[in-house]
């Protein structure tokens, strides 16, 4: 019996991308405050600079139906072409046909396996590339998966990420305090309906909603949902909520930089635009120069 589910077993069937598709609208603060929607609006001046004159790609990594993608969209060029990835194929195609670009395509891959970023690092285009991935690091282990994404990044390239941030001081009082984003009707029924498709079955038991320790970072807030049954709790979902300095220190530890970071005014979420570090190749030695 696993301990924990894979994230992408929440997402990956279409009726569970509906499903999560009314949480999401019914729970997520992004649709129902301005601020949030402005977060993703603001990046977009700093990325027009970066880019100047020249063409530019869009991949969209965990892109559900592209809708914070398409409000970045809104004030930069059209990209000459967007590749929108998803564990979800619907989810990903509806995201394709939402958002502008000369030449459209969207893929099922799973951000976890090393297959599928090589085969995404294959699909790249020859322009620079603006990747995004807005809601996905509270899901996904954040350091390995920060670390593929730079390894595939070129020196132009550039990545603008979201994080759901703990409020206030405490990491764990700051989760308390949002958990009944969580633990409500609509994400209960999403859950229950992947605990029912996933196999093998887990055995009877019911949700628990509580603010536990990442297991990688002890200081690190997880909200999770487990499935309580006569054996031992299995983490069916878990969602991070770092302080703005884990972030930073993930950025630094994955080899990328930091450019810029925007903070909605109650500190819940942040998005982060970062550039690869590029390894300056090794000075030639100094023959003259002695040894220590
Ligand atoms: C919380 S939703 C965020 C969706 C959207 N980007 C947003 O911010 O509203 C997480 C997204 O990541 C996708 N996802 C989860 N695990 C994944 C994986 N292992 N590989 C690729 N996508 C994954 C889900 O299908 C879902 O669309």
């Amino acid at each position: 019996m696993p301990t924990e589910l894979p994230a992408s077993a929440l997402y990956s069937h279409p009726s569970l991308g509906r499903l999560w598709r009314k949480v999401h609208i019914s729970c997520s603060p992004f649709l129902h405050r301005t601020e949030l929607q402005r977060l993703y609006r603001l990046p977009s001046a700093r990325i027009r600079k970066h880019f100047g004159r020249r063409s530019y790609s869009l991949l969209a990594l965990g892109c559900a139906d592209g809708t914070k993608e398409s409000l970045l969209l809104k004030k930069l060029p059209k990209p000459t072409s967007l590749l929108a990835l998803d564990t979800n194929l619907s989810l990903a195609r509806r995201a394709a046909r939402r958002l502008p670009a000369f030449q459209k395509s969207a893929y099922r891959a799973d951000l976890t396996s090393s297959l599928s970023l090589q085969f995404l690092s294959s699909r790249l285009s020859p322009h620079p590339t603006l990747i995004t991935l807005f809601g996905v690091l509270p899901n996904l282990k954040p350091l390995p998966l920060l670390r593929s994404i730079r390894r595939f990044m070129r020196k132009d390239d550039l990545l603008l990420f979201s994080a759901n941030l703990t409020p206030g001081q405490s990491a764990h009082t700051g989760a308390l305090r949002i958990l009944p984003q969580y633990d409500n009707r609509p994400t209960r029924n999403w859950l229950e309906a992947a605990i029912l498709r996933y196999r093998p079955k887990l055995p009877k038991g019911h949700l628990e909603f509580g603010v536990f320790p990442d297991p990688k970072q002890k200081t690190l807030a997880r909200i999770e949902a487990r499935w309580m049954n006569n054996h031992l709790p299995i983490v069916i979902f878990s969602s991070r909520r770092p302080t703005r300095l884990q972030v930073e220190s993930w950025i630094q530890a994955s080899g990328l930089r930091r450019l810029k970071r925007w903070i909605e005014p109650r500190g819940e979420e942040g998005v982060w635009l970062v550039q690869s570090i590029i390894r300056p190749s090794p000075f030639p030695r100094d023959p003259k120069r002695k040894k220590r």
